[in-house]
Order: C-alpha cells, then structure tokens, then sequence
C-alpha cells in the first residue's frame, strides 16, 4: 500500500457511557473507495464524523495527508473540511429555497471564489450529474435521486481530496440507488477522489474497493480485502477512460 492519505490509530470516542469507538486503527490509501459497513449503533457514524474532522476524538491519532488533524484547533479544522473534504449524508447540506445551480455553486461562493467562476464551475458540476436541465429548479421540484446527483455535484465541485458519504442513497429506491452509487463512484474515480462511505446495503458496498465491518465500536474481524480488479469500482475506473 502506498502511504495512505487518511490514518487513524487507536482512536476511541464516548458520549456519556456510550463507547462509541473502542480503539479503531485504520489506513486509506489515495484513490481508493472504502465502504464501512456494520450493525446499527456499532459506531460508524462516529467513525466516519471522527476522519473528517466533524467529531473530536478523546484518544488515539488521525492524520490526513501527513498533517494530525486530531490536535487541529476547530478553525483550521473547519478549513479543512471546507477545502479538502466533500460531504454527502442523507439528511441537510441542501439548501431547499435555492435553485439546484444555486446549491451547487453555495460552497465555492464560501470558500471565496468569484461569483462568474463559482457558477461557471456549478454548471460544469451539473452537467456531470446529468442536471443541466435543471439548474433553475428550486431544489424542492427535484426527484429523490435528482436531489442526491445535486448533493454528489455540491460536493464535488470543490474538487474534494476525501468524499465522506453517510448512507448516501438511504432514501431512494434500489433502481435509484444503483444508478446514484454509479455515478459517485465513476465521477469520484474520474477525479482520483478518495471515497469513504457508510452503508448498511451490501449492493451499495459492492461497489466499494474494499469493506470493513464496525462491530460494537471496533473493526471487525480481518478487513475484507476485495480483489480490486473484480470490484464495480474498477469497472466503473474502467469504462471511462
Ligand atoms: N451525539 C451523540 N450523543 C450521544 N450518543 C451518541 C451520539 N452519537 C452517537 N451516539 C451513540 O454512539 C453509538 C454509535 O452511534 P453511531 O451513530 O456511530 O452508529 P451507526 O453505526 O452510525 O448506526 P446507524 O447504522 O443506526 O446509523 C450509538 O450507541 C449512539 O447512540
Ligand atoms: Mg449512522
């Protein structure tokens, strides 16, 4: 394995008397897309919220790219997550009284970029999730898959190091599924982007390089080390170049 571009070590995390991470040490190497799978309520939220820097750990290390991200003050952390890392979860980042262009281009406009260029990018981001057609919608007249190719797109266009996804296609129908989960995972690989999602579907995981189950706050068992060249995410790799 190459050096990886996230690293935990031993990291644990409480609330209250809930042991939400026991001691997880894990390596993500640059490029790969790794599904963490696991019982409700073993921690992988918690995992997931801990390498993005959005939940604080009380013990162990993480870096991302060489840097600890564990010991960074909230700002830069924030910097971090703003610059470096996209978001996809279920429920939130999406502004519901702003058009589908609007939403897209709302984290370039954050970040600084100028108003031309954040919606000149937004665009390009759309057209890639197939949503040209849509970019004057006001995000509440979209479909459930719709809505979710404007979250990959929002969170892509930014051109994130690492894309965290929380039971990205929970919402939506297994014919739905598939074709969101092709198209995050072929724009993801298009765009060497490191993809660390959760997952309770084994259809959605398959399209993962790799699983690693989370039992009771801990990785479970050896990690599933799936032969890539059989992965969906290969294929995916594959079929656009
Ligand atoms: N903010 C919080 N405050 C208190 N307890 C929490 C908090 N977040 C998580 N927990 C607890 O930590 C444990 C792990 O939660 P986590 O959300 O990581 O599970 P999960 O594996 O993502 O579950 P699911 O598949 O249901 O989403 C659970 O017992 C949960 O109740
Ligand atoms: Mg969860």
């Amino acid at each position: 394995m190459s050096k990886p571009i996230i690293s935990a070590k031993k990291i644990t995390k409480s609330f209250g008397q809930t042991q939400a991470l026991r001691g997880v040490s894990l390596d993500v190497e640059a490029g790969e897309v790794l599904a963490i799978m696991g019982p409700s309520g073993s921690g992988k939220s918690t995992l997931l919220h801990s390498l993005a820097a959005i939940t604080k750990v009380d013990s162990g290390e993480i870096e991302f790219d060489g840097q600890r991200i564990d010991t960074m003050n909230d700002d830069k952390r924030s910097m971090l997550r703003r610059t470096s890392f996209g978001f996809v979860f279920q429920f939130g980042q999406l502004v519901p009284e702003l058009t589908a262009l609007d939403n897209v281009a709302l984290p370039l406009l954050l970040n600084g970029i100028k108003r031309e260029e954040a919606y000149q990018r937004a665009k390009t981001w759309l057209n890639n999730v197939e949503l040209a057609s849509k970019a004057n919608s006001m995000l509440g007249e979209l479909s459930g898959g719709q809505m979710q190719r404007v979250a990959i797109a929002r969170a892509m266009v930014i051109e994130p190091k690492v894309l965290f996804a929380d039971e990205p296609t929970g919402s939506l129908d297994s014919l739905n599924s598939e074709k969101v989960m092709e198209l995050f995972i072929k724009t993801a690989k298009e765009h060497g982007t490191t993809v660390i999602m959760v997952t309770h579907e084994p259809t959605i995981a398959a399209y993962a390089d790799r699983e690693i189950i989370v039992r009771d706050g801990q990785i479970s068992g050896a990690e599933a080390a799936v032969n890539p060249a059989q992965t969906r995410a290969d294929k995916a790799k594959v079929r656009i170049v």
